[in-house]
């Protein structure tokens, strides 16, 4: 057998610099996070030559009696796991997931309701120049001054226009997402609720944030954020079930289980990537062991120590700090763009990323804040002490982040401090 080195030597050094990036520096974005070996493993496995378009027992192709088996341990983990009657883990991510589901319970042009990206908001969520506000006529809310969302704003909103859907759950908020005020607006006006809890699904199983499970009529998630399972997707509802091969007897929410299945294929994809199921399938395990409860606790533990950390140097924090997993930091008052501070921190081996805060006067690509998050430095083993040591980091680092020297000693300390806890001891590609 033939090793990548040996075959492609020069991938396999890029693969290499990745490696040593992920292990030298602090990754600080909140969608990130780093997999077992067992999640990498399953991944890399023979499932990627495999077609199965279809559902297990009801494919188009012949031979998969494996995949089927793998597919159903998936759907069984991620219903247990979650509380749900129905799972469908075929989407290939977070955006043809959404993307499913509005093509599952609306026509072009109804109206759905989901929060600015500017807000916090997903671009699947209903943006303009994405899908979601491109065939669907969206309605957007926002957040409060203090970056709370807007629950005034969303309910005379719903009332006005009468979204057949709403779509709550972001990218860049860093409260508690109260689904019962949520569900309660969309009841008003006869609404879908879709909870996208992509970026809390590991918190919501580690009992750190409310489930809305029993609340919203559908649930997407990523897999592979604070939930540290592979790229992927999960839908996630209650319902009955009709025969998949024909149209529910009728479009409803008591069959969304069928509509949600037939929108996922022959809607929109064509055969899943089983090797990502069967990773999906040992995140999900790994997800429903006792130690995932501590290290969500811890991830939450942890994000409000770097942000009591950042408030000792005046850092703004949008909502004043943190119940989950992550800070959105408002660099006005520093006087320093989002995007240059992105650019000083990730030279001092901080990767963050830049991102706009409620009410940005300034654009995304040029925001006034920066996003970070503390599931990966969770997962190396990280607590609060070392959080302390990640704020000071930030707070020398955008105290002069033209300074080359300060950046070049911070990175030598951040590489140090990485070096006490190793993501893959014994993995390389060379
Ligand atoms: C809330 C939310 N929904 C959906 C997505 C889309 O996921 P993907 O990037 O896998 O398409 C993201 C990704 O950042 C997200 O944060």
């Amino acid at each position: 057998m033939m090793y990548l080195s040996q075959t492609d030597p020069e991938l396999a050094q890029l693969i290499q610099r990745e490696l040593v990036r992920e292990q030298e520096g602090l990754e600080l974005i909140p969608s990130e996070n780093i997999v077992s070996r067992a999640v990498l493993e399953a991944l890399g496995s023979v499932g990627t030559n495999k077609y199965s378009e279809g559902y297990p027992g009801k494919r188009y192709y012949g031979g998969c009696e494996a995949v089927d088996a793998v597919e159903n341990l998936a759907r069984d983990r991620a219903k247990a796991l979650f509380g749900v009657t129905h799972a469908n883990v075929q989407p290939h991510s977070g955006s043809p997931a959404n993307q499913a589901v509005c093509f599952a319970l609306l026509n072009p042009g109804d109206t759905l309701m989901g929060m600015h990206l500017y807000a916090g908001g997903h671009m699947t969520h209903g943006l303009e120049l994405n899908f979601s506000g491109t065939y669907y006529h969206s309605v957007q809310y926002t957040a409060r001054q203090d970056g709370y969302i807007d629950i005034n704003e969303m309910r005379a909103l719903a009332q006005e226009h009468k979204p057949k859907l709403i779509i709550v759950g972001g990218t860049a908020y860093p409260r508690i997402y109260e689904w019962t005020l949520y569900k309660e607006i969309a009841d008003e006006v006869g609404a879908y609720l879709l909870a996208d809890i992509s970026h809390v699904a590991g918190l919501i199983v580690g009992g750190q944030h409310p489930t809305p499970v029993g609340i919203a009529d559908v649930i997407t998630t990523t897999t592979h954020k604070t939930l540290r399972g592979p790229r992927g997707a999960m839908i996630l509802c209650n319902g009955e079930e009709s025969d998949y091969l024909k149209p529910p007897p009728e479009k409803s929410r008591k069959y969304l289980p069928t509509m949600i299945d037939r929108a996922i294929i022959p809607g929109l994809q064509g055969g899943p990537h089983n090797h990502q199921t069967a990773a999906i399938a040992v995140a999900l395990h790994e997800a429903a062991q006792p130690e995932f409860k501590e290290y969500a606790e811890q991830i939450v533990i942890n994000a409000k120590a770097l942000a009591d950390s950042l408030l000792q140097y005046d850092f703004h924090l949008v909502t004043g700090g943190t119940d989950n997993h992550l800070l959105l930091v408002d660099l006005t008052n520093k006087g320093i763009p989002g995007k240059v501070a992105e650019k000083a921190l990730v030279d001092a081996g901080l990767t963050v990323n830049k991102n706009t805060v409620p009410h940005d006067p300034r654009k995304p690509y040029d925001p006034s804040g920066i996003r970070l998050g503390t599931p990966t430095l969770t997962t190396r083993g990280m607590k609060k002490e070392e959080m302390k040591k990640v704020g000071q980091y930030i707070n020398r680092v955008l105290s002069a982040p033209d300074d080359a020297r300060v950046i070049e000693t911070v990175r030598q300390e951040v590489k140090d401090l990485c070096a006490q806890f190793p993501i893959y001891p014994d993995l390389s590609y060379l």
